[in-house]
């Protein structure tokens, strides 16, 4: 079952970004499997996963910065972790066009002070690094990526998680001359699932289209993504985690995305639509933006051989799901807890 090692942990998982899309259905995995864990992360944000499925009263953290090394070795020390889940991040490609130096700030050096005070707490076993899809030297082939490709962003944000890439190569050249804890490094595609509220990406700004009764302005219709349900990466995180602690070779980084080929935005349309009705009224810009790539397309071979993880969800289950985990959540049909609760005991289940 996945997790087993994780709950013989002396320590907890410290968590950064524990307040965000994944770093909460994280907790809710974790709290889930019975495995402790701790957070550190800005205030979550008024309308967020955090908030609705009241995770501050369910899971142990603090706000604080990254960017704040001082603060950020205090806590890490205090909680004595085995383990570092590293997802805090500013994560949203147009935001960093406007944002480029807070995006390196945070993702760039906030990652050399994470692995720095990892590295400087002696309980901690194992820091895992989440960067992203995006860092692959991407000429918009469409071929699917596998871990060896070279790296290299040309949006700030890719750039910000390419320069992270390198300051896990040199923790992991620190680790390796001078001992401490292992340094892994994941890389996901694009995440969905309930309670996303993020700002221009592409299921949260249909819901919010759904819910204003405003026409959504859609985006590149014909970029494709690998689309997959966050859960999905999350248990490829756990199982790389436990490979890191269990075994004393691991690979430095792999990839978890989905298994059949990247599905364009436009197909993500048609099948929310067709769940929505005429709910969703929209408008396509037949333009490809400029600010993102158009095509990327993961290998996970792999993750899957490594760690036999394999997505649960196909990107049609995935896109469908959400939906109708929003459909709930709006309606008040169930709780948020229940909703989440359920697509938990799925992804957990044996296939
Ligand atoms: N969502 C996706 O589709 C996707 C895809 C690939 C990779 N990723 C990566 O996964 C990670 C999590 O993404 P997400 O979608 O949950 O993002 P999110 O925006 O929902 O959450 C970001 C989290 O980071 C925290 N944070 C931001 N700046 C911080 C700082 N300076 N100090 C401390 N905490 C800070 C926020 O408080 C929040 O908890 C990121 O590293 C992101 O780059 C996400």
């Amino acid at each position: 079952m996945v997790g087993d090692n994780l709950k013989r942990l002396d320590g907890p998982i410290f968590i950064t970004g524990h307040t965000g899309f994944k770093g909460s259905w994280l907790s809710l995995l974790l709290n889930h499997l019975g495995i402790g864990h701790f957070g550190y992360s800005l205030e979550a944000e008024v309308d967020s996963l955090y908030k609705r499925a009241d995770l501050g009263r369910m899971s142990k953290g603090v706000v604080g910065d990254i960017r704040d090394l001082e603060n950020l070795s205090k806590v890490i020390k205090d909680v004595r972790p085995s383990a570092v889940i590293h997802l805090a991040a500013q994560p949203l490609v147009l935001r960093s066009y406007q944002e480029p130096l807070e995006t390196f700030q945070t993702n760039c050096i906030g990652t050399a002070n994470v692995l720095k005070a990892a590295f400087e707490t002696p309980s901690v076993e194992s820091a895992l690094v989440i960067t992203t899809d995006k860092v692959y030297r991407n000429n918009n082939s469409g071929r699917r990526f596998v871990e060896s490709d070279p790296l290299e962003g040309k949006d700030p944000y890719s750039a910000s998680k390419v320069a992270a890439e390198a300051v896990c190569a040199a923790w992991q050249q620190i680790s390796k001359i001078s001992g401490g804890p292992k340094v892994l490094v994941a890389r996901a595609g694009n995440v969905i699932g309930g309670g996303d509220f993020a700002k221009d990406r592409l299921i949260p700004d249909v819901i919010r289209a759904v819910t204003s009764g405003k026409t959504l302005e859609v985006r590149s219709p014909l970029a494709t993504r690998p689309w997959q349900h966050v859960l999905d990466p999350l248990i490829g995180y756990l199982k790389y985690l436990e490979i890191g602690l269990t075994t004393s070779s691991q690979p430095s980084a792999l990839n978890f995305g989905p298994t059949e080929s990247s599905l364009t935005v436009s197909k993500v349309i048609e099948v929310a639509s067709n769940l929505f009705k005429e709910k969703l009224s929209l408008h396509f810009d037949n333009f490809s933006s400029q600010a993102e790539s158009q095509n990327l397309d993961l290998d996970s071979s792999r993750s899957n051989r490594i760690l036999d993880w394999k997505p649960k969800w196909n990107q049609e289950d995935a896109i469908k799901r959400t939906i109708e985990w929003w459909g709930s959540a709006l309606s008040g049909a169930s709780s948020v807890i229940e909703e989440c609760e359920k697509d938990v005991k799925y992804s957990i289940s044996p296939s």
